[in-house]
């Protein structure tokens, strides 16, 4: 896929309950009062062949699919957000504001069944093609992250019900990718309330808007 070189492309990644969705909500309404044109998404989904997809990753058994078969569908469902989403909002000048993107098949897929980050890598190259300007990852206790998730009590808890080891090696995962690409990456603490959380995601995002 083509880069394009209007818009902004933000990206939210962390641990399951650091609190992305909130502050992509909060982020977008903070963009829009000041006047910009926000496309608030997520993955897995964000295009209606994406949402679809969401459901066959997220519902069901633990043990449903196999890692490799999931980097494929998780790709799957990027490759439609992208070509049907994100793409045309930022070749319209949009920000794009999106709950996990890429980073989060790196750690989730990557890492947590051996070391398949190879693959995910390289399957990404060739039909993703593209990183976010910005990738807010919204650093977080996994004790307090998990309960915070569970509190929830949704249906989408395939990923959830791996527990706090889990969400160890997850957060570690998170902050190495931080370290692989500095560039982008900003590291924000989501251990504090909403607000704080809030007022040093927008400084991230207006540097960079500057
Ligand atoms: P994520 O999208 O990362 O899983 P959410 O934004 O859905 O996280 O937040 C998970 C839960 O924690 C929600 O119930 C939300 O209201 C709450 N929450 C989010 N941020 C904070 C915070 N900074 N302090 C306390 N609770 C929070
Ligand atoms: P999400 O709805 O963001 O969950 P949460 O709000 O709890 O953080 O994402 C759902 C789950 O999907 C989450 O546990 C992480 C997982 N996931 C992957 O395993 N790989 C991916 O590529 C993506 C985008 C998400």
């Amino acid at each position: 896929m083509t880069e394009t070189t209007h818009g902004l492309f933000v990206s939210f990644e962390g641990i399951d309950g650091s609190g992305k969705s909130t502050q992509a909500r909060r982020l977008g309404a903070a963009l829009e009062a000041a006047g910009r044109d926000v496309v608030l998404t997520r993955e897995p989904g964000g295009s209606p062949g994406a949402e679809e997809i969401r459901r066959l990753v997220l519902e069901g058994d633990p043990d449903r699919w196999s890692a490799e078969t999931e980097i494929l569908l998780f790709t799957a469902a990027r490759r439609d957000h992208l070509e049907r989403t994100i793409a045309p909002a930022l070749a319209a000048g949009k920000v794009v504001v999106c709950d996990r993107f890429a980073d989060s098949t790196r750690v989730y897929q990557g890492v947590s069944r051996g070391d398949l980050r190879g693959r995910v890598d390289r399957l990404h190259a060739e039909m993703i093609g593209r990183e976010p300007d910005l990738t807010i990852l919204i650093d977080m206790d996994p004790g307090q992250g998990l309960s915070r998730a569970l509190g929830r009590q949704g249906t989408e808890e395939r990923f959830e019900s791996f527990g706090e080891g889990l969400q160890h090696k997850m957060r570690d995962a998170f902050l190495a990718l931080a370290r692989e690409f500095p560039a982008r990456f900003r590291v924000i603490d989501g251990n504090r309330d909403i607000d704080a959380v809030a007022t040093d995601v927008l400084a991230a995002v207006e540097t960079e808007l500057a």
